[in-house]
């Protein structure tokens, strides 16, 4: 839930054709202030000592400008989300050594602070910080007047640590950068100016696209000459395949829109056609790992566990196969009743979810399967599973997940094709569904849903209905209205409607309303559409203002978005309507989308 960020440079920073590590530490930081913005700090080994610079509050309007002295040829930083220790300047990363000479970032928990805490006050250490982290340059000092091999000191450290650490370290006089993980993601960036560290590969895509994904105990230490891999635990050298990376900074940057949660929403119907692109080999594969599984499970979190109970209804009404989602926060539960023969579907954007990467282990010890369904290539999570699909959303920067949630649905309707083997169907209609999509995606069309969000941003509450696939179909609208406007919304069966909920309802309060015609052929009710339309109704006579999100009109709803008719996958359209009102609301609240209050872009925590 932070971020970090590192560089050496291959030159010294003042000679011809040198590069300043503070500005490429600097503008990593902002690129990566989406994974924590409480506070941020760089710092740069001098020959004499260590240059440091921390700040509470979000580093996007900060300028080195500001900062003449901040000059060097290594540089590493830190963007933090707080997790031990409160939102102060003492807490902000980077921390020292007692004596100065050694510098740490760091992205993740270290579960045995306390006790390493004590065993270095026993010998003496002043702590200054309130954090976990401050452990690792504290412990590194003492370790030192033993092991006086420093990089064989850190691993001795960190060899120490329990729980998760993705790590920048430098040394005051040092002419290394070293990066290490476990548990936490770490990007090795190699580029023609240096070598560079990232939680994420945006923080140097403007420099290098080529990169190492570092597993989990691996350590790599880089300066002007080059760069060497190791394991952690043994000190041997790795070697580790250098991946040339597709995405463009354009990709991972605004593009000149106000916010990555308009933009990212606006690139959904090319997520689709990329999802339509899929290649076979990946579907086939995948299918394969589902039609040999006794029993299937779905685990995912938040937006993703969303996508996950929509792939449990495509599914059971497009494959008679019962998949069965799990809140990965939940499956510790549940984990008993997984069986060897079993499969384990792990839904996840980021592929760092702390939630998740139990689940998978907690698989594996069962002897199950874990297929992934990942954004993020090289996260932990695809390391980690038997057998991963990308999803094909690209970098998704807004800490709300909109075309994560399409191209996670869009893979289960791609796999459920791939299983009745009719995938050149599935494709066919997936690219119906991009141009529908798109229809949705234009000027007048926003400017119609801009125009319903103005109302809907006075509300206290809103709810939102659906039955079958619609019925994570409003989960998902209600998570993106709490998220990004603070309105409470919550999404209902509607079957659930009249056994409490309903009692919610009063004059003026909005309910969405999300009708698939997911049709005659094996729906249950003989569809959904006419039980759905019967609760609006009921909704309406107490007053509700109903808003029908559906592939037709009706004379019970008080507003009205039209979406194609795409049977069980007009989901995947209809929940455009609910992300962009959700956008317009927060923006008539004057509430910035891309950092709503409390949350952060991945939750490597537990
Ligand atoms: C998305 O809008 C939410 N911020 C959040 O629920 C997210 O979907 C959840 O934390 C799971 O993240 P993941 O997909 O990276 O695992």
């Amino acid at each position: 839930m932070c971020g970090i960020v590192g560089f050496v440079g291959k030159k010294s920073f003042d000679e011809k054709g040198g590069v300043n590590g503070a500005e490429v530490v600097v503008d990593g930081l902002k690129r990566l202030e989406y994974r924590g913005y409480d506070s941020w700090g760089v710092a740069i080994p001098g020959e004499k000592k260590i240059l440091l610079h921390k700040a509470v509050g979000k580093i996007g309007g900060f300028e080195l400008s500001s900062a003449p002295e901040l000059k060097g040829t290594i540089a590493i930083g830190h963007t933090r989300w707080a997790t031990h220790g409160g939102v102060t300047e003492i807490n902000s990363h980077p921390h020292l050594s007692a004596d100065k000479t050694i510098a740490v970032v760091h992205n993740g928990i270290i579960e045995n602070y306390q006790e390493m805490r004590a065993k270095l006050e026993k010998k003496g250490v002043k702590f200054r910080s309130q954090t976990d982290t401050e452990v690792i340059p504290q412990a590194i000092q003492i370790e030192l007047k033993k092991t006086p091999d420093f990089k064989k000191a850190v691993r001795n450290v960190l060899n120490e640590l329990e729980g998760s650490y993705a790590v920048a370290i430098v040394v005051e006089g040092g002419k290394k950068l070293i990066g290490a993980r476990k548990g936490s993601p770490l990007v090795f960036g190699i580029g023609k100016d240096g070598y560079y560290l990232g939680s994420d590969v945006p923080a140097f895509l403007k420099y290098a696209n080529k990169a190492i994904f570092l597993d989990d105990l691996e350590m790599v230490e880089a300066d002007e000459k080059g760069y060497e891999i190791i394991n952690i635990t043994t000190g041997k050298k790795v070697e580790k395949k250098i991946t040339k990376i597709a995405w463009s900074i354009e990709d991972a940057e605004k593009g000149g829109y106000p916010h990555f949660m308009i933009k990212e929403m606006l690139e959904q119907p090319m997520v689709l056609d990329k999802t339509a692109a899929t290649s076979n080999v990946e579907l086939k594969k995948a299918a394969a790992m589902i039609k040999r599984a006794k029993q299937i499970w779905v685990v995912a979190c938040g937006t993703a566990l969303h996508a996950g109970m929509y792939g449990s209804y495509i599914f059971a009404l497009n494959n008679d196969i019962n998949l069965r989602p799990v809140s990965a926060g939940e499956f510790p539960y549940f984990a008993k009743f997984v069986g060897k023969n079993d499969l384990v579907i792990c839904v996840s954007q980021s592929g760092e979810t702390a939630d998740v990467m139990e689940a998978v282990k907690s698989a594996h010890d069962s002897g199950a399967k874990v297929l992934a369904l990942v954004n993020v290539m090289g996260s932990s999570l695809m390391r980690a599973s038997d057998y991963s699909i990308v999803t094909k959303a690209g970098p998704e920067i807004c800490v709300l997940s909109t075309k994560a949630y399409l191209s996670q649905v869009a893979m289960f309707m791609m796999l459920s094709y791939e299983l009745n083997n009719k995938i050149a169907a599935g494709k066919k209609q997936l690219k119906a569904i991009k141009a529908d999509a798109e229809k949705i995606l234009v000027k007048d069309s926003l400017a119609k849903i801009k125009k319903v969000a103005k109302g809907l941003a006075r509300a206290d509450n809103i709810y939102a209905i659906g039955r079958g696939v619609n019925y994570p179909t409003s989960l998902e609208a209600c998570l993106k209205i709490k998220e990004v406007s603070y309105i409470h919304a919550e999404g209902f069966a509607g079957g659930d409607l009249k056994h409490g909920p309903i009692a919610l309802i009063a004059p003026g309060t909005p309910v969405l309303v999300f009708v698939a015609n997911d049709g005659p052929k094996g729906a249950p009710f003989g569809g959904a559409a006419k039980e759905i339309v019967s609760n609006a109704m009921e909704v309406k006579a107490r007053g509700a203002e109903v808003i029908g999100i559906s592939y037709e009109n009706n004379q019970v709803f008080d507003r009205y978005f039209a979406v194609g008719d795409h049977g069980i996958f007009t989901g995947i359209v209809a929940i455009i309507y609910s992300q962009v009102l959700s956008y317009y609301i927060a923006l008539e609240k004057k509430l910035d989308p891309d950092k709503p209050r409390n949350l952060a872009k991945s939750v490597t925590v537990k």
